[in-house]
């Protein structure tokens, strides 16, 4: 038993590639009166290799603050952020040497070209990076049209997708997107969506992503930290964001003759209600398959089975999320 706990512990270390550690900044607002905010509160957050970890918070949350911390591009007050190992604020350029990120506007020169923003920005980075690198990053984020085109010419989405490139242009393993779908249009959100899961799926990329809105992060993330006034008030996995802990699942079930489906369940132990035209259950994943099968057997036509998506009060209430927040997640 103490075995199988080491070797789980262990397991779980392996895979953590970032590590913030009781990290609290404060600001002082007025010198006089000696008036502070605390931005970020004893953040403390694993993030493992390979996932896509969404930070959701309101304007003012700290998701800037926390991402700008972990860039070391701000100093903690207290607590520290290792990345693969290292320590950022002691050894920065090792700590940040596979971190790619967009952070606030990208610099990018407006009288350059795509392409020649990227080369020069390639020469930065002192890394032996040659053109077919380039062009096939330009290829990823789906600029190759207008890769030529001046900078200062490109629509929004086209400008946030050089920022990409801009992120990927020596290799990262990590990316730290501050609000990357800010402003885009519902067609530049899928894109950028579609985009982010192949950087993860097809190369490995671990991505850290702020946003406000959960939507967003709904059909992206593996998880999702929910950070209210500087803390982190709750981590859960996306199944648990969209359908709960609670081992009893709710299902909505379309069939025919429902009174005669409802006895069927109800007969089993089930909790069934009516609703509309449809069955609503509360049962085991084990369950509901046996309960399908009754029915199939007792020559009860089945239209439809699906797992129904949580409320957002329940997650209200789970988590005490800001109103703002919420008003977000309810659109
Ligand atoms: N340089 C600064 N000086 C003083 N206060 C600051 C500074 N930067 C941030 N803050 C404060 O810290 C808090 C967190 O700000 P932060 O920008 O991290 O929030 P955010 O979650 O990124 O918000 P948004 O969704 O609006 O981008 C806010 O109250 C903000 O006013
Ligand atoms: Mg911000």
């Amino acid at each position: 038993m103490v075995f199988d706990n080491f070797v789980g512990t262990n397991k779980k270390a392996d895979m953590k590639i970032i590590e913030i550690q009781d990290v609290t900044k404060t600001y002082r607002l007025n010198k006089k009166t000696g008036n502070i905010i605390t931005a970020v509160n004893h953040v403390s957050l694993d993030i493992e290799d390979g996932e896509i970890l969404g930070l959701l918070g309101a304007n003012g949350a700290g998701k800037t603050t926390l991402i700008k911390i972990m860039l070391d591009l701000i100093k903690t007050d207290s607590g520290r952020i290792i990345i693969d190992g290292y320590d950022v604020a002691k050894h920065r350029e090792k700590a940040l040497k596979e971190v790619g990120a967009i952070v606030e506007e990208p610099t990018l020169f407006s009288d350059f070209t795509g392409m020649e923003n990227l080369k020069y920005f390639a020469k930065l980075q002192n890394a032996h990076i040659n053109e077919e690198k380039i062009k096939s990053i330009v290829k990823l984020v789906g600029l190759e049209d207008r890769i030529d085109s001046k900078f200062k010419s490109y629509s929004l989405g086209m400008r946030q997708r050089l920022g990409i490139a801009q992120a990927l242009i020596h290799s990262p393993k990590i990316l730290m997107l501050d609000e990357p779908t800010n402003g885009l249009d519902p067609n530049g959100i899928i894109e950028m969506r579609e985009l982010f899961k192949s950087l993860k799926n097809e190369l490995g990329i671990t991505i850290i992503i702020s946003s406000h809105i959960l939507s967003e992060m709904q059909q992206l993330c593996d998880r999702v930290a929910f950070m209210v006034k500087g803390e982190i008030k709750a981590v859960k996995t996306m199944d648990e964001v969209n359908f709960g802990v609670d081992k009893l699942k709710k299902f909505a079930l379309e069939c025919g003759d429902l009174q005669k489906a409802k006895k069927i369940l109800e007969d089993m132990e089930l909790s069934v209600q009516k609703s509309e035209n449809m069955l609503i259950i509360r049962a085991t994943q084990s369950d509901i398959s046996k309960a399908i099968k009754a029915l199939v057997q007792n020559d009860i036509d089945i239209y439809s089975l699906a797992r129904q998506k949580r409320k957002l009060e329940d997650l209200y209430n789970e988590v005490s999320l800001s109103k703002s927040i919420s008003e977000e997640v309810a659109k």
